[in-house]
């Protein structure tokens, strides 16, 4: 056919998109990561270079293969394997196969959701709702209403979800912690509203500084912004820090006093290093243990600070990514928003209806006394015991370098340790174009082919006198060398710039 000059113009163009998607950033997944990626396929294609892997402790992913790679829970695959394919429930060779409670959880399920191909309500399938609703009760001690729980793909899509009923303006100002995690800066620019930072306290174990933070929502109303929400992480990302109830408290005050809604982002909340010191105390607990007091005003807090609280089975002991289940439980929502965000959560049908099922075995472990209960504690403890010593003998390694000072894990995957660069390395980013600490992250993964994310992408930029963070997941199965690899690289960079 003759060739014809073609009138079409491309609808897609970079400047016909919608622009906010041009501003966001997501640095877990950003350069670091796609260089990480390139270098993981290079060495599938047997090409060399100065590492024989490539380890991505960029995200918190724990059952990533082939260097994180922790193994599911058995319990939970058996449940979901049965109810994947039902045959198997009474089938008398996988009868042998999957223990008897592992059978009778899959047929419960599947009494409610009846197959997982099919769509289930849109909060989520009755059943696990309630499940959820017990485990919550019997968490804090106080009620919890399945009708206020909605199932969904993951925490994440349940922040955006609510974000994108919060944000109504551009005008809309949310407060994220610095550092945060960049789910939340992504979503506020995607939703176009005005990101209001409170900073965590570094020289206090990543505390909340609660007067610093109402000054920053004084200060961001003056300027006309319309505060309406704070976003807190408990346990924290990139931190790994704990807040004390005392700060949860002050915290819901000031939500009270400033007329704040709180997202309270807890995927972390099983993940505790410290539970004697630090143990994890939820939003709900406290916001609830105001209605006990005495005073009016106390009482009045309980009933009215509005609150999002979120879980996910990505993380945990679980460690479920892949599956994309969560929920969150809405406190004190007004009926008719509620009613708004049933009719959101609609549009999407449902969420996957595996994600809910891990939803339901998070909250519902075996029993003492069940045929699974033993192999399932064993696992649970043994993937807490090798998260706690991964975490502490990476955080003494970093400790013993020279210039990297890093904090202990209370909580989470991570850690957060501040390294201070020579400034022969600042000049040398600078003449790079790139920031310190992407300069000193890139330089990390081109020698040692491990991956982490600058502390920048947390919103933790390099200071002036050379200051920068990195965040590191604490999930690599092979600590010894990771952090001898590490060790050995950042020895090198201060020979090749000098000392800090
Ligand atoms: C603090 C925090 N919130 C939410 C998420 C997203 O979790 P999900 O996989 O449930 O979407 C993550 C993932 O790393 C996280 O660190």
């Amino acid at each position: 056919m003759a060739s014809t000059s073609s009138s079409y113009k491309k609808v897609l163009t970079l400047d016909s998109i919608n622009q906010n998607i041009r501003n966001v950033e997501y640095a877990v997944r950003g350069e670091i990561s796609n260089r990480a990626n390139d270098y993981s396929n290079q060495l599938h294609q047997k090409n060399k270079l100065p590492f024989d892997s490539v380890v991505s402790a960029n995200i918190g992913n724990p059952q990533q293969q082939p260097h994180l790679a922790q193994k599911p829970l058995t319990f939970w695959r058996q449940v979901a394997a049965l109810t994947e394919y039902p045959d198997l429930i009474e089938n008398q060779e996988a009868i042998k196969l999957f223990p008897k409670d592992a059978r009778e959880r899959a047929k419960h399920i599947l009494q409610d959701v009846g197959s997982v191909g099919a769509y289930s309500h849109s909060k989520g399938a009755q059943s696990i709702r309630e499940h959820i609703a017990q485990y919550i009760e019997e968490r804090d001690g106080f009620p919890s209403d399945p009708e206020m729980i909605y199932l969904t793909a993951g925490a994440s899509a349940g922040v955006q979800l609510l974000m994108s009923v919060l944000i109504s303006n551009a005008n809309v100002g949310i407060m994220i912690p610095i550092p945060q995690y960049p789910l939340y800066s992504a979503a506020l620019s995607f939703y176009n509203a005005q990101p209001v930072k409170y900073f965590l306290n570094s020289d206090d174990d990543w505390s909340i500084d609660v007067k610093q933070m109402a000054k920053e929502v004084d200060d961001a109303r003056a300027k006309g912004i319309d505060v309406r929400a704070l976003v807190v992480i408990n346990p924290g990302n990139p931190t790994g820090s704990c807040l004390s109830k005392d700060n949860i408290r002050q915290i819901i005050q000031l939500a009270y006093e400033k007329n704040l809604l709180v997202m309270a982002d807890e995927v972390y909340q099983a993940n505790i290093y410290k539970p004697n010191d630090l143990p994890f105390v939820s939003f709900k607990k406290v916001l609830c243990e105001f209605g006990k007091s005495s005073k009016a005003e106390e009482q009045s807090i309980a009933k009215e600070v509005e609150l999002v609280s979120f879980h996910s089975i990505s993380k945990g002991v679980s460690g479920e990514c892949g599956r994309r289940g969560g929920y969150f439980e809405l406190t004190n929502i007004s009926p008719d928003v509620e009613g708004q965000i049933y009719k959101m959560a609609s549009v999407n049908l449902c969420p996957s209806i595996q994600g809910q099922i891990g939803m339901d075995l998070l909250v519902r472990p075996p029993k003492k006394g069940e045929e699974s209960f033993e192999l399932y504690e064993k696992e649970v403890n043994d993937i807490h015991q090798t998260l706690l010593e991964r975490s502490r003998k990476m955080a003494d390694k970093f400790n013993q370098l020279e210039g990297i000072h890093c904090g202990e894990a209370q909580g989470a995957l991570y850690l957060f340790p501040q390294i201070n660069l020579p400034q022969k390395a600042l000049k040398k980013a600078k003449e790079e174009n790139r920031q310190p600490d992407e300069y000193y992250c890139l330089r990390l993964l081109d020698a040692t082919g491990i991956c982490v994310v600058p502390g920048g992408g947390f919103g933790k930029k390099a200071k002036e006198d050379g200051t920068i963070f990195l965040r590191t997941t604490i999930l690599a199965k092979e600590t010894d060398a990771f952090v001898d690899r590490f060790g050995t690289f950042h020895q090198q960079f201060l020979k090749e710039f000098g000392t800090p």
